[in-house]
């Protein structure tokens, strides 16, 4: 929930992409915000008014002179009470007039009349986007200080395949969140490790563990929204990647280490957070073909071999990255924890306060340092994600 006690005034203007406005009205709702909707007369050809009313429970507003505003003044009244105001879509007409301080409807009127940000998710065919105009119309923009999100690329309404889509509901929601998250790791590059890792006992069975990502990916999402640059090395999971993150999928512990090895060589990561719950122990000799179930045979009995203990490498590095390690106990969470920090010599340990945080969305974490512990209180994984990376970004000034 990032967008609590934030009041959004979402401007739908006239295209296909305005039936994901409903969806994006939704999604900004699920973090917590408040909803005003206005329309412009062209967005109603494509979706009601009654939609986005119900999914809003509040009123829709199209008309300048609408007097269900007390003072009669709809376009001074719903941009005051705003935190931000959202255009999705936003035309390739709706620019211009926004480009050019057009005033003549309810939405370009409150455009103009603002004192507050501006966000906008262009959405047109794709030729419309390359105009000559349009690229002057969203160069002016640019200029005035307006937040672009996307478009994006790929079919298009129309049949056509190019740049021009609307941002997914879910990239917007993104953009807003991050827009009003404070910029604690601005020029900072986070390195991240999430998930389980996989090894092989054949071609196809292997041993892994019940890891979700979920936390880890949370995290990677959270520093991204912190303005910083983020990489997250990843093993076999089924989340979609942060927006803005960059990805390297691993299967083994074993590439794991050998990409978080190559990122510190090359990229200089000034955070390293490792989340990842890495198997500690592989099969020492893997078989190359599938082991056969053969009748009246003894089944096999598998050899082990410690992995590299990837973060305790990281940190004995020469200039090592601020070092974050996460540790999953079932028992006696803060001595053990102490003693990985230690171990481990990192100088932030966080713990997850059992019984099962495998796969949940949320989590109850101790942070412990040299100063002692500290809790953040159970929460749901993307707000901890927060919290926690905040945490980091103090310390890292300290
Ligand atoms: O040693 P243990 O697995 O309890 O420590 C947990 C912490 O160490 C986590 O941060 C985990 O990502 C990291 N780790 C690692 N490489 C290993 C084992 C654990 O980076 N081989």
């Amino acid at each position: 929930m990032n967008l609590v006690n934030r009041r959004i005034l979402l401007g739908v203007t006239g295209g296909v992409a305005a039936y994901k406005a409903a969806e994006l009205v939704r999604r900004l709702q699920d973090q917590g915000a408040t909803m005003d909707v206005v329309m412009t007369e062209a967005a109603t050809r494509f979706v009601g008014t009654a939609t986005f009313q119900a999914l809003s429970g509040r009123p829709v507003y199209t008309d300048a002179w609408d007097t269900r505003v007390p003072n009669g003044m709809a376009h001074i009244e719903l941009g005051r009470a705003a935190d931000l105001l959202l255009i999705a879509p936003c035309s390739a007409d709706f620019l211009a007039k926004i480009a050019h301080g057009r005033a003549d409807d309810l939405l370009s009127t409150l455009c103009v009349a603002r004192n507050r940000p501006l966000a906008v998710a262009p959405a047109m065919n794709r030729e419309m986007w390359a105009n000559p105009a349009t690229r002057r119309n969203v160069a002016l923009l640019h200029e005035d200080g307006l937040v672009f999100i996307g478009p994006a690329a790929g079919d298009q309404a129309c049949g056509e395949t190019g740049d021009g889509r609307m941002s997914e509901p879910d990239e917007i929601v993104e953009a807003v969140v991050a827009h009003f998250t404070p910029r604690h790791l601005a020029g900072r590059r986070v390195l991240l490790t999430a998930g389980p890792t996989y090894e092989a006992i054949d071609p196809v069975r292997g041993i892994t563990n019940r890891s979700s990502g979920k936390m880890g990916f949370a995290i990677a999402r959270a520093c991204a929204r912190a303005g910083a640059d983020v990489e997250l090395v990843a093993g076999p999971c089924s989340l979609g990647t942060p927006p803005g993150v960059l990805r390297h999928d691993v299967i083994s512990a074993r590439d794991m280490h050998g990409i978080v090895m190559s990122r510190c060589d090359h990229w200089t990561p000034d955070v390293f957070v490792s989340v990842a719950a890495v198997a500690d122990w592989r099969v020492a000799n893997p078989s190359a073909r599938k082991l056969k179930k053969d009748a009246g045979q003894t089944p096999p009995s598998l050899e082990f071999a410690p992995n590299p203990d990837i973060l305790a490498d990281v940190a004995a590095r020469a200039n090592p990255p601020y070092c974050v390690g996460f540790a999953a106990e079932s028992e006696n969470l803060i001595e053990h924890a102490r003693d990985k920090r230690e171990r481990k010599r990192v100088p932030l340990l966080v713990g997850n306060i059992g019984p099962d945080t495998f796969g949940r969305d949320d989590n109850v974490l101790v942070l412990i340092d040299e100063q002692g512990s500290s809790e953040l209180p159970r929460a749901s994984k993307d707000d901890l994600a927060g919290a926690l990376v905040a945490e980091i970004a103090r310390r890292l000034k300290g």
